[in-house]
């Protein structure tokens, strides 16, 4: 899985990286599993985005080769992840598991679910986890105590990893608390559960993907269950060394680009928008389809010149048997457009479809996206970015910039299809906001700036977890 590994590796795998993608592509049973990103199912609300992070930022490593985690060689460190799957948090803590290993440091895994069944996904991450010399342990026992007691450092991975802390240390909690780095992504209302999350003013630190984010832990700790979020680090997420590889690789995107358009029956000179999520009402692929279908309209009523526009809906999963992908079909044979809306199963290989499309839409409702990775992959890809001006959206895509932006909810609808009309009617304006993005990408939302952030987090949590350490 190509968006998994990362580090400082010494060989370039692009070719590797390339033949893989490709064969993804042709083969019929691609992966379908697919990684959810972090989906916040907030309520509307508008949050003007600001660039400056809490954290001091070095400037980049010069070479780049020099590892800033490098004081974590010989660290303790302890990781618990709420499951170990293929979606987003399980995936990023494991990114942290290998830069940290990479490093040197000592790393253990816990999972806090009991796997009932075989899970062949389980099985593959963690032997992918102990080829790279992460530990693995149970949940439970001594030895898990102990690792704890132990550790120089314990990150606990989303708000529902906060069970682990009472059940398994039980009275050892408040030794174990001051070294506690509490990585959070997800958002929904039922994480802000005392029973989760009781314990977070008391860690060292909390480390959330967005300023919103951040603001809304703030907010709703304070309000619904009266209790003080500890210290926050904003740490922006980043794109993995896989992903600029074939980004930055014409050749590939060429070749990637054509199997994709030719699967599709999209034309090369065919406008093609799509919008990469899991189906679900809160990342609003109705509402990306009735602008399109608003798109076309206005092209046929103004008689635009405008080449053949496309839409997909990349993330689809008719095994969910939801009611939202029957009406998505449903609109699109009643409009009669079913020769311009593409429907794609979920898939873990975005690569090749970013290669593919044109434009990428964002269009994640309520609240917005926690960060929203998909985002800076598609700007690594030079694709204008057109997002609902929300939630993490609004802290990567400069309106105008970069991309454009359009409100939440129903009035989003038209301003999304003009933005549309404004992308499909000026190639220009594509190019120059596809090359403005991969330049704001290259310049903070790389895996490097990443790394920095969270080293720069950990030494300040490794020093206050000395000072607080009780002796
Ligand atoms: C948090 O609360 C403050 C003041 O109560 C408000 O101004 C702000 O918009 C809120 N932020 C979020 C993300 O809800
Ligand atoms: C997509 O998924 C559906 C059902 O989940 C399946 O029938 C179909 O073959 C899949 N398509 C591809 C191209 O894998």
């Amino acid at each position: 899985m190509a968006r998994q590994s990362m580090g400082w590796n010494p060989f370039n795998q692009k070719r590797w990286v390339l033949m893989f993608l490709v064969l993804l592509v042709f083969s019929i049973s691609t992966v379908i599993v697919f990684r959810p990103a972090f989906n916040c199912g907030w309520q509307k609300q508008y949050y003007q985005g600001t660039d400056d992070t809490p954290i001091h930022l070095t400037s980049p490593t010069a070479g780049s080769n020099q590892n800033p985690l490098q004081f974590m060689n010989s660290k303790f460190v302890l990781l618990v992840s709420h499951e170990l799957s293929l979606s987003g948090g399980p995936l990023l803590l494991m990114e942290l598991a290998f830069l940290l290993r990479s490093a040197g440091a000592k790393v253990v895994w816990i999972t806090n679910r009991i796997q009932t069944e075989e899970d062949d996904v389980v099985h593959s991450l963690e032997h992918k986890m102990l080829d790279r010399g992460v530990q693995v342990l149970p949940a439970n026992g001594r030895e898990a105590v102990e690792t704890a007691i132990k550790a120089d450092l314990v990150v606990l991975n989303t708000a529902v990893a906060g069970k682990w802390l009472d059940a398994e240390l039980k009275e050892h909690v408040p030794l174990v608390l001051p070294k506690v780095l509490w990585w959070i992504h997800e958002m929904r209302g039922h994480y802000f559960k005392l029973e989760y999350v009781k314990h977070l003013p008391f860690v060292a630190g909390a480390m959330i993907d967005s300023h919103t984010t951040a603001e809304y832990w703030k907010n709703r700790t304070r309000e619904r269950l009266g209790i003080k979020m500890p210290h926050t680090y904003v740490v922006h997420l980043g794109n993995s060394k896989e992903l600029m590889d074939v980004a930055e690789d014409s050749v590939a995107k060429r070749v990637l680009r054509e199997h994709v358009r030719e699967t599709l029956g999209v034309q090369n000179e065919d406008i093609l928008i799509a919008i990469i999520n899991s189906v679900s009402r809160g990342k609003g692929q109705d509402l990306f389809l009735r602008s399109f279908h608003e798109c076309l309209q206005m092209i046929q009523e103004k008689k635009l010149h405008v080449p053949m526009m496309h839409a997909a809906v990349i993330g689809s999963d008719m095994n969910a048997h939801t009611k939202l992908e029957m009406d998505l079909r449903k609109f699109v044979i009643e409009k009669g457009i079913q020769g311009r809306v593409h429907f794609v199963n979920k898939t873990l290989t975005v690569a090749p479809y970013l290669s593919a499309i044109d434009v990428l839409v964002q269009n994640t409702q309520g609240r917005g996206e926690c960060f929203g990775r998909i985002t800076i992959e598609a700007m690594a890809f030079q694709l204008p970015v057109l997002g609902t001006a929300a939630g993490g959206t609004t802290e990567i895509v400069v309106d105008g910039s970069t991309g454009l932006l359009h409100g939440v909810g129903k009035e989003g609808v038209t301003p999304l299809a003009n933005n549309i009309i404004k992308l499909a009617t000026n190639p220009e304006k594509r190019l120059t906001l596809g090359k403005n993005g991969y330049e704001r990408v290259k310049s903070r939302f790389m895996e490097r700036h990443m790394t920095e952030r969270i080293a720069s987090v950990l030494k300040e949590v490794l020093q206050k977890a000395k000072k607080d350490q009780p002796s």
